[in-house]
């Protein structure tokens, strides 16, 4: 018989960018849900989009049966953004209202919504709207501000330490230099952690400016001791020191300028300065895709059945997160910082350098 509880029926939905884990948590809401409260689930297609268009479908056993292992969301995501109107769109509010309707016309008493900072702010402007809502975050960048740690992070650093790994073997071959950028949107974490399990000479993350001078000597010191070939990981959000000093705009037309993307600027400035072979890899979407790791699997079925606790006891307006080694929950929140930055004084990066990985600045 299920226990009482406070949700009898909630909508469940995935926006932003997809991650290994999202499956995972998907059932770990919808079994501890069904199973323990005999709660109603209404699964919401591609994130607040299906919200807005009432894409919806109730979701029974067999839909969340045999998700566990797959990557990617059986749900579907977008980056819809229903507060943040743009041109030729309806008007936010339009969106908003269509999303009230909906919740109001399925009955719903909560709203769970698995996502990034951008998601889990929507999530909160709703939930200042009068919507019941749970957050739950996932990313595979780790940025999310008040959880330590999110799913799809734990299986992007197996793929991107894979990657390093591979590229090690071929640059010593030619002796060259490569540069790997990696995905982390304007933090480093999966960058410095993935250079650090992949044994990187260099780790640049946008937390620290990088100086090419400070890189190419680091490269030729290792080069005069017979290492002729080095292994560079950068974040995508990565920028050097000049970069960090213009406003935004000017930023972002300089990097329009300067080349595809950060990993192909570095290679061309450590080939002017040091006058090395280089080359670039840009790792991209593999990050995101595939079979989420054992650790994610765990994380995304805790926090999924911590976010069925909270629903079962009333307590909207939340999302769960990981404190430390425990489940925890933090009341939902816009964040001030967009992002959760590395601090430029945590344990990994003085890790990276007591190990002679130079991170691109004194
Ligand atoms: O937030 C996850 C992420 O994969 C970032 O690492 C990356 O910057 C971004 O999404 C790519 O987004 P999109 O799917 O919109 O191309």
């Amino acid at each position: 018989m299920a226990i009482h509880s406070a949700t009898k029926k909630f909508g469940i939905l995935t926006a932003g960018g997809d991650c290994p884990g999202l499956n995972a948590a998907i059932r770990g809401v919808c079994r501890a849900a069904h199973d323990r409260y005999g709660m109603e689930i209404v699964g919401i297609a591609k994130g607040f989009l299906g919200l807005i268009d009432e894409d919806t479908r109730i979701l029974a056993p067999e839909d969340f049966s045999g998700i566990l292992t797959l990557g990617g969301t059986i749900l579907g995501s977008s980056r819809e953004k229903p507060f943040k109107p743009t041109a030729g769109d309806e008007p936010a509010s339009e969106k908003v209202s269509a999303i009230m309707e909906t919740y109001s016309r399925l009955r719903l008493d909560c709203l769970v919504v698995i996502g990034g900072n951008g998601t889990n702010t929507t999530g909160c402007k709703l939930a200042r709207e009068g919507l019941n809502v749970i957050g739950l975050p996932k990313t595979i960048d780790n940025d999310i501000v008040g959880t330590d740690r999110t799913f799809g992070f734990h299986s992007a650093l197996g793929i991107g330490t894979e990657a390093i790994d591979r590229l090690h073997s071929t640059a010593q071959s030619h002796s060259r230099v490569i540069v790997i950028e990696l995905m982390g949107h304007k933090a480093g974490w999966l960058a410095l952690y993935a250079g650090i399990a992949g044994g990187g000479d260099v780790i640049i993350i946008p937390e620290i400016p990088y100086d090419v001078k400070i890189i190419g000597r680091h490269l030729e010191n290792r080069a005069s001791f017979g290492k002729t070939f080095s292994v560079v990981v950068a974040a995508e959000g990565a920028m050097s020191v000049k970069e960090a000093k213009m406003d935004k705009k000017e930023r972002k037309k300089y990097q329009q300028e300067s080349g595809p993307s950060v990993a192909y600027r570095i290679a061309r400035e450590i080939h002017d300065e040091t006058g090395m072979e280089t080359r670039a890899t840009v790792l991209g979407y593999v990050q995101r895709g595939g079979i989420p790791s054992s650790s994610d699997r765990v994380l995304a079925t805790c926090l999924g059945t911590a976010a069925v606790e909270l629903m079962a006891e009333g307590r909207y307006g939340r999302m769960v997160s990981l404190n430390g080694n425990d489940v925890d929950s933090v009341e939902l929140f816009v964040p001030e910082d967009k992002v959760k930055n590395v601090p430029v004084d945590h344990y990994m990066i003085d890790t990276a350098r007591a190990v002679g990985t130079c991170i691109g600045a004194h």
